[in-house]
Parts: C-alpha cells; structure tokens; sequence
C-alpha cells in the first residue's frame, strides 16, 4: 500500500522536494587513505516537476569539480554556507531532465568520516574509515538531498586499498576480493542519513540464516559469541509487527572510537564494540538497532523534530524483543531503568526541551536529540498499550507498520492516524495532546516496576547504614542489577565505603562498559575519582561513545577534576568521532573556572 506523499518542509535540508528529487543515486568512489579523502562520481536518477528550474542538493565541505546534465557539463552554484547545514548546490535543469553527475572529492575534515590509524584498529596494522549520518552528516561525502523525509534507492561501486573490505547499508560482500573493488546494491527506498561505509580489515561470520557479524578478525571470536541471539531477535520481531522487510540483517561490530552504542544502517547495525560485556547482557542494543529495520527504517520522521517517531517506538519495541527473549522479569528492570533515565531527563532539561514533537529551526539537530524522544516517547506508546490492551495495541502498530511502509512520517499524521484506528474505535480516553505538546512527565504516565531491583534496594540501604560490602547478598546479580545498585547510591558515600565496594566488587577493573561508566561517574560526584585517574583516562582514551564520554567529562567538570580533565582529553580528543569532539568542545568551552 506503499503511496507517495510530498515531502513536508525540512528546516534542515535546502532542497525542494516540490520542484525536484533524486529517486536513485550511484556512487563510483575511491578511498583514498593517504590523503584522508573519498573522491569519485555520484549519478542520480531525478524527476523534476512541470515548470521547476533546478535541483538543489545539500553539500558541506565538499569540492565539487564538474557537473553533468544528462551527458552535458552544466554551470552549478554553491549558495552561501551555514554552519552546520553547509551550502546549497543549484543546479539548472528542466523538467524533462533525467540524470545529473556530480564529480567530486570530500575534504579531510568531513564530519561524517572518520578515518583512523593503525593503531585505534583492534588489529594495529591497517587503517580503517566509517560513516556515521544520522542526523545530517552525509551530506558531508555525498552531495545529496539530506532529508529523513526524501527516499532513493542506490548502488555503489567502492575502490580500497587491497588489504581491506568495505562494506556499506546494502547487499554485502562476505569476503576480500582481489582488485580492493566493491559493489553494493540498496534496493528499497531509504533517507539520507542512512547511507553508510565502513573499510577496513573485515571478515564475515555467519550467525543464522540471514544474519551474520563483520569486524576485524582479533575481535570475531568475542563478536560472534556475543550476538549468537541475533537470529532469534529477528523472529521476535517478525512475529510482533511483520516481515523484516530488508532480507539480510548483519551487523559491523567497529573499532571503539565510533560516536554511539549502535547506528541503525539498514541491513547493516553499525555497533560499538563496548557491548561485548563477555556475558551478553548489553544485547539489548542489537533489539533497539535491530527494532529501527521497522521505526525509523521502514517508517521515517519525516523532519528531525519527528524524531520521537524514529526513537520513542523503538525504545518501545525493543523492549518487547527483549521479553521475547529473554522473559518479563529481566525486561521489567530494563524498563526501570528507563523510568529512572526519563525522569533524571526531565529535571535536567527546560520544559520545552522535554516536548516530544520538538522545534529545531535554527540548531543543529544533533544539540537538540535528547534522551526525551527515546523515553518519554516509548512511556507514551507503554501508556497507550495499557490503556488498549496488548493484543489491541499489537494490532494496531502492526498495520501502522504497513500502511505506511516506506514512507516518512510527521507526527500530525501519527496523531490522525491513532485517533482513527486505536483511539476512536476502542473509545479510549487519552491524553495524547499533554503527552506530544506539553512538558514534563504527564501524571499517567507508567512506573515500571522491578521485583528484583526492589531487593537490590535492599542491599543499597543496608550497605548505606554501614553494613560492609563483601556481606551483601549479591547472589545472581547480573549487570542491570548492579547498575540498579550503583545508581542508587547516594551521593554522600565516605572515601571507605568507596574502596570497601572497589575492593569487594572490583568496579574501577569491571570489564563491563556500562558499569565502568556509572561506576566513574558516581566515583567522581564522590570526590573518588582522583584516585582512579588512571583508569577514567584509560577508558576515556579509548572509548568514543558519546553516552559514556558527556557525563563523564561533566561529572570532573563539576566535581574539581578540571585539570584532569583538560589532560584527559588532550589525550583522548585525536581518538572521538566529529559528533562527539563537538559536544566535548563545546562542553570545555562552557566550563566555569
Ligand atoms: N539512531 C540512533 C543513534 C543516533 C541518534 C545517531 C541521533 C545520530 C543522531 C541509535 O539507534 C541509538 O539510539 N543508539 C543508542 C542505543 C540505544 C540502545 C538507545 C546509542 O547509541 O546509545
Ligand atoms: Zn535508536
């Protein structure tokens, strides 16, 4: 049932999808790793309206050499450049007009890329490059129409140096080829932001019938281990909202400098290698990535300011795929932990910021993503199934899905199309107005509750009034328990206390990303921190993921680490991705003295 529908205005991309689109693009390209830069050719397949004179691309950055008009050189003209939405490309044409080339070469410093040594790869002796463009980065090597609400197929033909593998958010190779040359194929319609490239030393492990696992070959042993429940995640998530739509589901576990937990490139998760915890209990990661091949993927935020859409339902989805797999009791501390995470949000932020349908004119969406769209999103969609009954809610979501397969989504058309298919026919009474344009956390909004995070808390109180740390029960804890633990300590622990759980637990040595990092933070609040220098840099040094890195560096910002860390991050910066030296920057720049 897959029908078109004009793209609404994007205050982020300078094209004008009522005049003309791209329907199809093809990248010949070559990477260039000794001069940082990918160059080559992009051909689009366009359709422009009756009476429309031009085509206007997003381009940042780019050098942009010749442009073709179905087989002539045209003049083209790069507007005026803003900061992080870059320039405009016109180029003329009319509206029989079918094809445009455009020859060019990205700069070293494009935002999208980045390229890494030998020695910030697991392997040490080959470099390595990815992508990352969500939100508005691909622009930045590709000249493109950079809207979530704008859709092309494409196919690409990618020239590397021997040695590597590229692999990009399309059909795949499963190994290295001889000449370095690789082609790929993206046969359904996808935005922007979700084309991607990673090169690098990559081999392929089969982990099911159409899923696998790429990375480099030191880390395939503990990649593959990690996600044998890939296969399973997939069939839970059929069996909630219908066909995986996009016939392979791989994953690329990358080197431990990429931005995010995961990025959701379609037929391709991008994952930071963080959520090898050994015992797979970050896997819950994969569902969320996994559960975007449905919100986000298949149904996209037509604007960022829709971004709820995207991350709110697969919030909500994921934790289904969670209790599909692994039961009710371990999913419930999943979304504990989600209730605690929105309301620490919600104080944090100003009232407006805490709207789920957000205003983003005039910032960087990237400033403007917060942790409101993932979970007071997914407490929405949680709130509406408890109000419907599951089955009804199931029902619902599930012709959502279809009714509006490949196509983007704004959140007026959501809202009409609940009132008439779950609201209306179930005469709900719902406050979904509040919930999408109002502040805060409405008053029905659901409390998860944890059985067995209640008796954590029994633990957390006992050691509080001073029982000693090696005799609390901490029998079959696993890591949600001990990050349920370590977050419900207050911020008044003594320097004894500090090491007497250092000492029992071995926290500052865990293995564990998501526990290093609550455990520094809390160690640095404490004033701790100062004696784990070593181990906060070492974890900084190497790790890029945004999530751990803010409040991190925040908490020494706050708490007299200041000194350490400006040499931390002197350190660390040459290893982060753009997305996250910018927030860090920005972050220092902010820093009182
Ligand atoms: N699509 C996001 C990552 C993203 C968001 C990139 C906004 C750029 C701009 C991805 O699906 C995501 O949400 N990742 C989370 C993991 C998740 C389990 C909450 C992350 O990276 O931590
Ligand atoms: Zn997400």
């Amino acid at each position: 049932m897959s029908k078109e529908v004009t793209p609404v205005m994007d205050t982020h991309s300078y094209a004008h999808p009522d005049q003309a689109v791209v329907r199809h693009l093809s990248l010949d390209l070559t990477a260039d790793f000794t001069a940082k830069k990918i160059f080559g050719t992009a051909t689009y397949d366009i359709t422009v309206q009756p009476g429309a004179d031009s085509i206007i691309l997003d381009s940042r950055d780019l050098e942009i050499q010749k442009v073709m008009v179905d087989d002539a050189e045209t003049p083209f003209t790069l507007g005026t450049s803003s900061e992080w939405l870059g320039q405009p490309l016109s180029i003329p044409v009319k509206t029989g007009s079918k094809k445009i080339a455009i020859t060019y070469s990205t700069r070293p410093g494009a935002e999208a890329l980045q390229w890494l040594e030998p020695s910030q790869t697991a392997g040490k002796k080959l470099p390595y490059l990815f992508t990352q463009g969500q939100a508005i980065l691909t622009r930045t090597w590709i000249p493109i129409q950079d809207s979530p609400g704008i859709r092309m197929t494409y196919d690409a033909k990618i020239s590397v140096p021997k040695e590597l593998m590229a692999v990009m958010s399309a059909s795949n190779p499963q190994s290295k080829n001889e000449d370095g040359v690789y082609t790929f194929k993206m046969a359904q319609p996808i935005p922007a932001y979700l084309i991607a490239l990673a090169i690098g030393d990559l081999e392929f492990k089969s982990l099911g019938k159409r899923t696998g696992v790429y990375t480099e070959p030191s880390m395939m042993d503990k990649a593959s281990s990690e996600l044998t429940d890939t296969e399973k995640m997939v069939e839970a998530a059929e069996a909630l909202y219908g066909p995986y739509q996009w016939e392979r589901y791989d994953l690329i576990v990358l080197p431990p400098s990429f931005p995010f937990g995961g990025m959701e490139n379609p037929r391709l998760t991008f994952a930071t290698p963080t959520i090898l915890a050994g015992d797979k209990s970050l896997v819950a990661l994969i569902a969320h990535e996994l559960a975007h091949s449905w919100s986000g993927n298949l149904v996209t935020n037509a604007t960022w300011n829709d971004f709820w859409l995207n991350e709110g339902f697969t919030v909500y989805f994921e934790l289904r795929i969670m209790e599909a797999l692994y039961g009710k009791s371990y999913t419930a501390m999943l979304a504990s932990l989600g209730y605690q995470s929105l309301k620490a949000t919600v104080a944090d932020l100003t009232p407006r910021e805490t709207h789920l349908f957000l205003d983003l004119a005039g910032k960087n969406p990237d400033d403007g993503m917060t942790d409101i769209a993932y979970e007071k999103g997914a407490h929405f969609l949680l709130m509406l199934e408890e109000k419907a009954g599951r089955e009804t809610f199931d029902a619902f979501l599930k012709s959502y899905f279809k009714d509006h397969e490949f196509q983007s989504m704004t959140t007026t058309t959501f809202l009409e199309y609940l009132d008439e298919n779950l609201i209306k026919p179930n005469k709900l009474d719902v406050n979904v107005d509040e919930w999408v344009y109002g502040p805060g956390l409405p008053a029905n909004c659901p409390v998860a509750s944890s059985e067995r995070f209640t008796s954590v808390d029994v633990q957390a109180d006992n050691f509080i009034k001073g029982q000693p740390a090696p005799s609390l029960n901490i029998n079959g804890w696993t890591t949600q328990e001990w990050l349920h633990f370590i977050q419900a300590l207050p911020d008044s622990l003594s320097a004894a206390q500090m090491k007497d759980l250092d000492t029992a637990f071995g926290f500052t040595k865990s293995g564990n990303s998501e526990i290093q990092a609550a455990w520094y933070k809390l160690a640095i609040n404490q004033g701790y921190g100062k004696q784990i220098v070593p181990s906060i840099r070492q974890f900084l040094v190497e790790v890029g993921r945004r999530k751990f890195l803010t409040p991190l560096y925040t908490a020494m910002l706050e708490n007299g680490m200041k000194e350490e860390a400006q040499s931390i991050y002197k350190e660390a910066r040459p290893n982060y991705h753009s997305v996250a030296y910018n927030t860090m920057d920005k972050l220092f720049s902010e820093a009182k003295d």
